[in-house]
């Protein structure tokens, strides 16, 4: 079996590969499993849980997962295989994990240009989330031996392509409204996008740019209010437990204390729970160590108190 075989059986495993692209190493998970999803934040150490990109090695692969404007089909047929991420409203039914958009509606898509990762992709069947590979708070890799020296105890499969040809990571766009939204500069040139689709809003250059509020939001927050630490249940609260719980829990996020699971669980039945009958949403206390740091960053976020109460 070539080693690209290997890594998409690795990938359909749930396990982790990292793979070239021609921006930098991607440290890639299949996209529609939770749990591979999660351990990628257990890999690189992050104290959050950042929405990820999703990887695809079609253009048709795309349209079973997110809403492709006009706008993002024109930027598709210029520029894709290529450094361009956009953002995209997710459809009802995709099947990528709500960890891997970090709870939000959107899931960022890529189609790299790189044949060992549009070979990996093709051969796994699903689309691979992948992070630059580097542990968090350290730079993005462009090189195998690299990736072996940062992440390489991490992972199940390094697959070499040579140095990366770009070297930085790709532009991303966010595309859900017009005009576009830049929301980190990279390797393909503003002005490029810009002959393409017209101005984009640069955030950086344009604060006092009319834009809806929470458009540049990259974090979820549930419409409920959000009770942590709770080790009871109120009256008209759902209760999220974790591990094993005296009473009755509506969900649970690991009855067995795993805090991948946990990981992998999370906005999913953050999602199930932020609706009627339930009023507002408790949660057991998760303890601060490995994925529980970026578990509790993310509910702390949630239950900062909210302007409105439906
Ligand atoms: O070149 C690249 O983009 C590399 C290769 C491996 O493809 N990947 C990469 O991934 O740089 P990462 O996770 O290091 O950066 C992804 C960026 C982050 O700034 C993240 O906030 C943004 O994309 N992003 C992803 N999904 C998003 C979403 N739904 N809404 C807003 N921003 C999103
Ligand atoms: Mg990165």
């Amino acid at each position: 079996m070539d080693l690209i075989e290997k890594g998409a059986a690795l990938i359909r495993e749930g396990k982790l590969v990292v793979f070239p692209t021609e921006t930098v190493y991607g440290l890639g998970a299949d996209a529609t499993n939770d749990k591979a999803v999660a351990s990628i934040f257990e890999a690189k150490g992050r104290p959050q849980f950042n929405p990820l990109i999703a990887h695809f090695a079609s253009k048709e692969m795309l349209h079973d997962f997110v809403e492709v404007t006009p706008m993002a089909q024109k930027l598709i047929d210029t520029f894709w295989p290529g450094s361009l991420t956009l953002v995209l409203k997710r459809k009802e039914n995709c099947k990528v994990s709500y960890l891997a958009s970090a709870g939000l509606d959107t899931l960022a898509v890529r189609m790299p240009k790189h044949s060992i990762a549009l070979s990996l992709i093709e051969k796994a069947g699903v689309p691979i989330v992948a992070p630059s590979a580097n542990p968090s708070g350290t730079i993005s890799t462009t090189t195998a031996p690299e990736v072996e020296a940062v992440l390489g105890d991490k992972v199940d499969l390094v697959l070499d392509g040579g140095p990366c040809s770009v070297g930085v990571e790709s532009t991303v766009l966010l595309l859900t409204n017009e005009p576009a939204v830049l929301l980190r500069p990279g390797g393909l040139a503003l002005e490029k996008i810009e002959q393409v689709i017209g101005p984009v809003i640069r955030p950086d250059k344009d604060p006092e740019c009319p834009r809806s509020p929470g458009q540049l939001s990259s974090h979820y927050a549930p419409f409920r209010q959000v009770r942590i630490n709770a080790t009871d249940k109120k009256e008209g609260e759902a209760y999220l437990g974790f591990g094993p719980c005296d009473f009755q829990a509506d969900l649970n996020l690991s009855a067995t204390s795993d805090l991948t699971e946990a990981a992998a669980n999370l906005f999913h039945m953050m999602h199930l729970l932020d609706r009627e009958p339930f009023t507002s949403i408790a949660i057991a206390p998760i303890p601060f160590e490995g994925l529980g740091l970026a578990i509790n960053d993310r509910i702390k976020r949630a239950a900062y108190p909210k302007r409105t109460i439906k």
